[in-house]
């Protein structure tokens, strides 16, 4: 007896005619025409199972205050950092949960179930660390959420932060943070990236750095990240976010940092919304696209996550927690068109920041946790085509979440009555 009985689910890894027997929140079983009664039984019909959405970078602390306590008309970087300094004095803590949980519901509305967010500590009342811990707590049987103590203003460079941080990090938050192009000289930053280091490592924590999100080529605080990695033993617990400096770096000069990354295990994510929009600003023409190397990166064995990184807030205005709208913008952003390369761009939004997370009992196998997406399309690349419809979101064998499937009338003289674009394929 299941709790839960998927029937004909087809997976990301292209298996077909599945059925997934779900049993106190676990996946109890995996195999076609699968015998044995469930309390509930969803029909798949064909389509596609995923686990859950994953956003390895994002900032709760600032999310649905945009406009607050003005626009961003620039679009620029810089003014969106000035925008959160005037907005920072003027936040509440009850303002930054209700506007965290509002993001949550949007989350799990569109089968986004694992969040990590950067929260900044420059702020002697520790505001929105407080928030999101609370936030944390409160959406813990729903979401994963993963904090990161985020220097956004300076480990160095703001009066105060070194303190902050460690105090932020006392208070439960998870993962260490750093901005280390943002410090004073590319000394300060390099600095800035051993110490941080060094701190995960005497509390055993992983590390997560905005790092080198410039157009400067000569922005190289992810060598240094790389090396930090390898002399502590954090391999495989750094992650390097943004990244964006590569893209206008030296050819020579990233064959040699590729291997050195691979070699230190440090990941990569990387935010096409973001960078897409911000990158370039100093070019005339051609302009950069900003984006770092990564289908290079996947090629060295590198693990690469999308990112989502802001929705409606001081540095984007846009966005609705849509994972598949991020990767959509990843794939043709880093021309990731091929077969291959778009089954990829999936994955860099789900097992690609579940492990750059370490989540656990993450993906559909046996004695995983019942988590999962059922989408309105084939196959993650017609997900990313159509961002697809979620039509059921489950966490821990229950149905947390259900929209019903897209569908359009149509009016036209001998011509359907209705159009699902999940069914208009090649023909
Ligand atoms: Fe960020």
């Amino acid at each position: 007896m299941f709790d839960l009985k998927l029937t004909n689910a087809t997976l990301p890894d292209g298996r077909t005619g599945l059925d997934i027997g779900i049993r106190q929140g676990r996946i109890a079983a995996l195999e076609p025409k699968l015998a044995g009664e469930a309390g509930q039984t969803i029909d798949a019909g064909g389509q596609l199972v995923s686990p859950p959405f994953v956003d390895c970078h994002f900032h709760m602390d600032a999310t649905l205050s945009l406009g607050l306590p003005r626009y961003n008309e620039s679009g620029l970087l810089l003014e969106g950092i000035q925008i959160w300094g005037e907005l920072k004095p003027l936040l509440t803590q009850d303002a930054v949960i209700e506007r965290a949980l509002a993001y949550c519901d949007l989350a799990v509305s569109q089968g986004l179930l694992a969040i990590r967010s950067h929260v900044d500590i420059c702020d002697t009342r520790l505001l929105g660390v407080e928030a999101l811990l609370e936030v944390k707590k409160r959406v813990a049987p729903y979401i994963d959420l993963q904090l990161v103590a985020f220097p956004q203003d300076g480990y160095y460079r703001y009066p105060g932060a070194i303190d902050l941080l460690n105090r932020a990090l006392d208070m439960g938050v998870d993962v260490v943070g750093g901005i280390p192009h943002f410090e004073r000289t590319m000394a300060d930053g390099a600095a800035s990236v051993k110490a941080l280091c060094e701190i995960a490592e005497k509390r055993g924590l992983l590390v997560d750095l905005h790092c080198d999100e410039t157009d400067d080529p000569l922005s190289r605080h992810i060598e240094t990240l790389a090396y930090e990695t390898q002399r502590i033993g954090l391999n495989g617990r750094v992650n390097g976010s943004h990244l964006t400096s590569m893209h206008s770096m030296d050819n020579y000069y990233v064959s040699k940092l590729l291997p050195l990354m691979a070699e230190a295990g440090v990941s990569a994510t990387a935010n096409p919304l973001i960078n897409i929009g911000i990158q370039g600003r100093h070019d005339t023409y051609p302009k950069r696209r900003g984006m770092t190397r990564i289908p290079e990166m996947l090629t060295y064995g590198i693990t690469c996550a999308f990112g989502h990184d802001c929705v409606m807030d001081p540095w984007y205005s846009l966005g609705q927690a849509d994972m598949l709208e991020v990767a959509s913008m990843g794939l043709h952003v880093g021309q990731m068109t091929s077969r291959e390369a778009m089954r990829q761009c999936f994955e860099l939004i789900t097992s690609g920041p579940a492990k750059i997370m370490h989540l656990d009992g993450y993906g559909i196998a046996v004695g995983n946790k019942a988590d999962m997406v059922l989408l309105q399309a084939a196959d993650p690349i017609e997900a990313i085509r159509l961002k697809a419809a979620r039509l059921a979101v489950i966490k821990s064998g229950k149905v947390i979440a259900s929209a019903p499937r897209r569908e359009s009338t149509l009016d036209l003289p001998g011509r359907p009555a209705s159009l699902d674009a999940s069914r208009t394929g090649p023909r």
